[in-house]
């Protein structure tokens, strides 16, 4: 059965209820995927997408990019934006929508498949875990690493709301959460950490490197 959270997603999109979408390229994408060190020719994929503009920036690198989308209304925006025409065919309980180096996959992130992401190299994941409720994110890793080719990089933005009574500096680090979430199949590495302040509400933008692991670590030999 559908997760309730799919049909306010949807409803979102259809009402242009998304105040996430950004009408420009996320500017740590920018800065911090050369890090990754990949050939422009590495597939990419990103995760819960969106009609996020970062999907074209990582085209125009030259990498083909496969993502996964809930809402048939983001997805054939996605397209127009691009001007573009795809195809679409059916891959299990999914819609894939194909152009040129572009594959963009529509339903549930949870009914994909490691076919799916056969040849993937890098994850680019922003506000994709964290659109996910709490009680999903763990289930979100462990489905990310069950269905990814090895060796596979993960570039992740997060934002950290802080409390009015948290000090920013006690902050600046790996999140314990994603720490906590990640540490059981990939390395992590925090690459940058940057406070915000708007109208008196402070976050921390983050930028973590993740690196797949060969072999999940398991609980008795950590
Ligand atoms: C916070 S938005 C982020 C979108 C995009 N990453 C961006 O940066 O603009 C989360 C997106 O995930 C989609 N979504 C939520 N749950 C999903 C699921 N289980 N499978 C696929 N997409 C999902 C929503 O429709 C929404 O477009």
């Amino acid at each position: 059965m559908a997760h309730p959270d799919h049909a306010l997603w949807k409803a979102g999109w259809r009402a242009n209820r998304i105040p996430f979408h950004l009408t420009h390229v996320h500017p740590l994408l920018e800065r911090f995927w050369p890090q990754l060190g990949l050939p422009a020719t590495a597939p990419v994929f990103v995760p819960l997408c969106g009609k996020s503009l970062d999907i074209a920036w990582l085209h125009e690198q030259g990498h083909p990019v496969s993502g996964i989308e809930l809402s048939e209304v983001a997805v054939k925006a996605l397209f127009e934006a691009a001007g573009r025409a795809p195809q679409r065919r059916a891959a299990g309980e999914l819609t894939c929508w194909t152009q040129a180096g572009l594959d963009i996959y529509c339903g549930d992130f949870f009914a994909l498949t490691a076919e799916d992401l056969r040849g993937i190299r890098a994850v680019y994941d922003r506000a994709a875990l964290t659109a996910l409720p709490e009680n999903l994110r763990a289930d979100y890793v462990a489905h990310l690493h069950a269905i990814l080719p090895a060796d596979c990089q993960i570039l992740l933005l997060t934002v950290e709301d802080l409390d009015a009574d948290e000090a920013a500096a006690d902050n600046m680090q790996q999140s314990a959460e994603i720490a906590a979430l990640y540490a059981l199949y990939f390395s992590l590495e925090l690459l940058h950490a940057e406070l915000h302040e708007t109208d008196g509400e402070r976050s921390i933008d983050k930028a973590y490197r993740l690196q797949r692991s060969h072999h999940p670590t398991t609980p008795w030999s950590a």
